[in-house]
């Protein structure tokens, strides 16, 4: 009983340190201090959204968005509170060091592409409003065609010159995804050539509905004003496999499939078996109650 008071009374000392450490990422005060070498302009800033978009994104979410991988500790939204307060120096300090699940970049990524990330990560800090060159998207439009058997979608991307001709647009990133009943699920991305032009190989094992038909959105990056290119029904996925309940122990493979009925059944042994075990151990206790008298 005495140890148990000492461990609970040592877990709770504890208990204040360890919070401390999963909360505050102490930076030195030298790194604190350090200034981005790189200008605050449109073209770093741009840089380091790509760079993030490729490196970060897939854990830190879309910038607003709020949908970051749910780690623990959490990695904090790029415009959340948390993550605007730190100064330049810390940003890239925290960056290049990592903790626990956030990865150290130091290796990955040169010190310019840090410091372009950490320009992409202060163009959301309220006092930096106004400083980058407002850019109009370009307008943009996309053009494109299935071939189901090949399993092959030839695209093709177009911007309105100044005189308002429709010309190629050249190595312009575009992204497929498949439209779901909640959101979308990417499926991967093409680059158009120098004349406007893309082809993008449906991968063999994406699934879509039990007949393998997929409804397909191609979008071009935020730089482009481009209404997405939709093209529904497309057959040109793997057909998803029509689920049996009993096969394959899907029955049990997460808690909102287990049916009502087995969760009660399963209840009931269990139950059952601890009255068992409860009456066996009050017989017991009678007889040794009985052998004393
Ligand atoms: C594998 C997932 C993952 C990736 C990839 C990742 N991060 Fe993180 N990041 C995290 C986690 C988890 C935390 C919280 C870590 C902590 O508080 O100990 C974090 C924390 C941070 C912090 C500190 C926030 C604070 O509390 O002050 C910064 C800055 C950061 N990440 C920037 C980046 C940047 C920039 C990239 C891309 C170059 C990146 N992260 C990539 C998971 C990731």
């Amino acid at each position: 009983m005495r140890k148990f008071f000492f461990l609970s009374a040592a877990v709770l000392f504890l208990l204040p340190g360890l919070q401390g450490f999963s909360q505050v990422w102490e930076v030195p005060a030298d790194q604190d201090a350090l200034k981005n070498p790189s200008a605050f302009n449109n073209e770093n800033v741009k840089a380091g959204r790509e760079l993030y978009n490729t490196h970060c994104k897939s854990c830190h979410g879309d910038p607003g968005k709020n949908n970051a991988l749910p780690l623990v500790p959490p990695p904090p939204d790029v415009t959340s509170e948390q993550m605007l307060q730190n100064s330049e120096g810390a940003l890239f300090y925290k960056i290049t060091t990592g903790r626990v699940a956030m990865p150290a970049f130091e290796t990955t990524l040169t010190e310019e592409q840090r410091w372009r990330i950490v320009s992409f990560m202060k163009s959301f800090d309220p006092a930096n409003e106004g400083l980058l060159v407002k850019e109009e998207p370009v307008k943009a439009r996309l053009q494109g065609a299935a071939d189901e058997t090949a399993k092959v979608l030839t695209l093709s991307a177009q911007t309105l010159n100044a005189s308002g001709e429709w010309m190629p647009l050249p190595h312009a990133d575009l992204f497929i995804s498949a439209k779901r009943t909640f959101g979308s699920l990417a499926i991967g991305q093409a680059k158009t050539n120098g004349s406007g032009h893309a082809e993008f190989k449906f991968p063999e094992e994406f699934k879509g509905d039990w007949e393998g038909l997929v409804d397909l959105r191609v979008t071009l990056g935020e730089d482009f004003s481009c209404d997405p290119l939709v093209m529904n029904r497309l057959k040109i996925a793997a057909p998803a496999d029509t689920e049996n309940l009993f096969a394959d122990r899907v029955l049990w493979s997460t808690n909102d499939r287990t049916q009502w009925w087995l969760i009660l059944a399963y209840l009931g042994v269990v139950g059952g078996v601890w009255l068992v075990i409860g009456y066996v151990i009050f017989q017991i206790l009678k007889i040794y109650k009985a052998g004393k008298e």
